[in-house]
């Protein structure tokens, strides 16, 4: 039987004009090596994602990038016709070289190929959520986003996206953006480790925006810091369920999309984040970053 959103730990978060549990999904890692190509185990592959809906799980992070288009075909295939429930956030703004470079790709026609590729490879009329994705492999670059967010607005306007965020932005950008049209949510990299946008979550907190932490466990390199490892020995868990329940801890507008390729990994960090964290262990997990 499905577990329903108020199952998850976290609780839940409207995002837009639909609700999710704050315990989402990246499906990056579905790809294969180096989020390229098919990914070793196709039928391992749907599992987590029929595993992900079955948990409860409403929100799924994916891009036509992760593959290119493997990740959005494997959702497919695993989970359509679509759960009403379910939300898929999707990010445009950078597309895939030969190598498995990510170059940019921000021009209005760029990015009016991405959504229709997209909608396409889902089979979604109206995307939920589009991320503009700015900056590059090196984090967000200052810049102006004008252009490349506007096109996502006149396509918002035609009907093919519900809502729109930004990703790898300075906070600038999210209030260029703000400026421009509303945002629903912004996707950088933050963890316990890396918190260069402590204000800016607390700011889109007071504004009822969701900030979605990418790397949530460190993406390539998995977090590591003897103060994480004393507090999950203390409590008897892992460094992972540690970072998790910490995240959702930090600030009610934190959303999680951990990524992973197994189901097991999976059961482990719905569990994991629902660990019970006392203040002593806050303070201390908080002087990692700080
Ligand atoms: N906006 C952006 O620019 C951007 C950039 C990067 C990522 N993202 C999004 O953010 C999501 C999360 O990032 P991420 O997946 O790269 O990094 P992550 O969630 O920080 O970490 C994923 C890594 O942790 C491992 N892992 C997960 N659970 C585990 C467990 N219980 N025990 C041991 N290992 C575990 C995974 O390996 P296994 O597969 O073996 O479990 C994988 O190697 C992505 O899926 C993607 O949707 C966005």
């Amino acid at each position: 039987m499905t577990n329903s959103l108020t199952s998850l730990p976290g609780g839940t978060w409207p995002l837009g004009d639909s609700v999710v549990a704050r315990f989402g999904y990246g499906a990056m890692q579905l790809a294969g090596p180096g989020v390229m190509g098919p990914p070793a185990d196709h039928e391992g592959a749907l599992a987590v994602l029929r595993e992900v809906v079955e948990l409860g799980v409403a929100h799924i992070d994916t891009s036509d990038a992760y593959g290119p288009r493997v990740t959005n075909e494997l959702i497919r295939q695993a989970l359509h016709p679509y759960p009403e429930t379910l939300f898929i956030a999707t990010k445009v703004g950078a597309i895939r070289d030969a190598r498995g470079g990510w170059p940019t790709a921000r021009r209005p026609e760029d990015l009016r190929r991405q959504i229709h590729a997209t909608r396409e490879a889902l089979g979604i009329e109206t995307l939920d959520l589009v991320y503009l994705r700015m900056g590059d492999a090196h984090g967000p670059q200052a810049g102006s986003l004008a252009e490349a967010f506007t096109t996502l607005v006149d396509l918002q306007k035609d009907g093919l996206i519900r809502h729109l965020g930004v990703s790898n932005v300075t906070a600038e950008q999210v209030g260029q953006a703000q400026t421009i049209a509303p945002i629903v949510s912004v996707q950088n990299m933050y963890n316990l480790a890396h918190r260069h946008d402590d204000a800016l979550i607390d700011r889109l907190a007071a504004e009822n925006i969701a900030y979605v932490p990418f790397f949530p466990l460190g993406g390539y390199s998995p977090l590591q810091s003897d103060a994480l490892s004393a507090v999950a020995a203390r409590l008897r868990s892992t460094p992972m369920a540690v970072a998790l329940a910490w995240l959702l801890r930090r600030s009610p507008n934190i959303l999680l999309i951990p990524g992973t390729s197994k189901v097991a990994h999976l059961r482990e960090n719905v569990a994991g984040a629902g660990l019970s964290l006392a203040d002593e262990d806050v303070a201390r997990l908080d002087r990692i970053g700080r």
